[in-house]
């Protein structure tokens, strides 16, 4: 069976020998000095100003809404966009802070959100605050012009960057285009600290915010100056009160100090594991999406670089799906695409008031019935990535 995920770690043997080694030497545990160098790494990598780590991807998505609404850039009750096809976490934490969840839909040939279905969703709904947008699986659309539209209409452009660390558009990271971004370090994605995540940004506001939202409300983990900020604020003048006084709206989404070290060793992977990715990308999909009877063609080539975890085939019909679901069972490990449809999911049902303006099938839904994706894995051996060309093709 060839599984999505092959292993914990990239250079799995060297990083656990690394991590017991560190674990005997190492005092202190909780959240420090090694996470703090991840952070600046990590920023570093990115190519932005802060970085922000926490226990996963999903609790990054929390915090930057969190984050927004205590610094009153959105209030309760404002609608905000999210791609319909993506992770339930990119869009429980709207709902479940208060705002409106808006489903923007996605391209078929580049499953991503595009200036085009953006500008259909904000003629139907108008006052959309900000977009949470999801870069699905290494791929972006048209995300240059998407900014460009919130710039315009000061809508906040935020991404969910959790499956695309390494893609290039235009010359441009993902995860640089919006305000901030996500990432989560989770086994089998880019990198993995088991489980992780991390928001950059280089708006200071924001990430001092942030900062604060993930450890219960506090300033512990601020700098002096930003401390004393706050503390003149709020008038808090005893040190015996200032390291228990909550500023704001919080969590404990910290990471520990086993989080931080591996991420310092596998950071250093990093450009070794996507190129890999993305030369499996290249020899693997496009012999499959060149089936054009079968399977939908994804685009590839708008992308400067592909760095993406998992392979998408949207077949061209839920037969075709079906017969490849059962070709599969057994010997290669196959999902469907990320979390499929959010609004088709029981949750969405639940809290949002899904309305629909005409009666046309959204791409995402049509994906979400006739797609499914196998691992990328940068550990995949020749006789691997052939199996799985052959299942799909022959
Ligand atoms: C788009 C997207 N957002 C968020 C997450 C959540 O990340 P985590 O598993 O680290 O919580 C995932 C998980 O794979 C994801 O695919």
């Amino acid at each position: 069976m060839i599984r999505l995920i092959k292993s914990t770690f990239y250079n799995e043997e060297e990083t656990t020998s690394s991590i017991i080694e560190f674990l005997s030497k190492t005092k202190q545990l909780s959240f420090g000095e090694q996470c703090e160098k991840f952070e600046d790494e990590f920023a570093k990598y990115q190519g932005r100003k802060h970085c922000v780590m926490v226990n996963s991807g999903s609790s990054a998505n929390l915090a930057i809404i969190q984050s927004l609404l205590n610094l009153g850039r959105i209030s309760k009750g404002d609608k905000i966009g999210f791609s319909t096809l993506t992770w339930s976490t990119n869009v429980m934490p709207i709902i479940q802070l208060g705002l409106d969840a808006v489903p923007v839909d996605v391209e078929m040939n580049t499953l991503n959100v595009s200036s085009k279905t953006f500008s259909e969703t904000l003629e139907e709904h108008g006052d959309i605050k900000a977009l949470f947008i999801t870069n699905l699986l290494g791929f972006s659309d048209d995300i240059d012009k998407i900014k460009n539209i919130c710039e315009e209409k000061r809508i906040i452009l935020i991404e969910d960057n959790c499956e695309s660390l390494g893609s290039v558009y235009k010359g441009e990271k993902l995860g640089n285009f919006g305000v901030a971004s996500t990432f989560s370090f989770y086994v089998g994605h880019h990198m993995s600290t088991i489980e992780g995540g991390a928001i950059c940004t280089d708006d200071e506001e924001l990430a001092t915010m942030l900062r604060l939202v993930r450890a219960h409300g506090w300033d512990r983990n601020l700098s002096l100056s930003k401390q004393n900020d706050f503390r003149k604020k709020f008038k808090v003048n005893s040190t015996f009160y200032s390291r228990y006084t909550f500023y704001d709206l919080g969590y404990n989404l910290r990471p520990t100090e086993i989080s931080g070290f591996i991420g310092r060793k596998q950071i250093n992977y990093i450009d070794e594991v996507i190129k890999k990715r993305r030369d499996n990308f290249l020899e693997m999909a496009l012999p499959i999406y060149s089936i054009s009877e079968r399977y939908h063609k994804i685009k590839h080539e708008h992308m400067d670089f592909l760095s993406n975890f998992a392979i998408p085939i949207i077949c061209k019909s839920e037969q075709i799906r079906d017969e490849l679901v059962s070709k599969c069972d057994g010997k290669i490990e196959i999902r469907p695409v990320v979390g499929g449809d959010m609004t088709k999911q029981p949750f969405f049902g639940k809290y949002m008031n899904i309305k629909k303006s005409n009666n046309k099938m959204a791409n995402a839904e049509i994906i979400h019935k006739q797609g499914l994706y196998f691992g990328n894995n940068p550990e995949l051996t020749e006789e691997e990535k052939k199996t799985i060309v052959d299942i799909f093709t022959k």
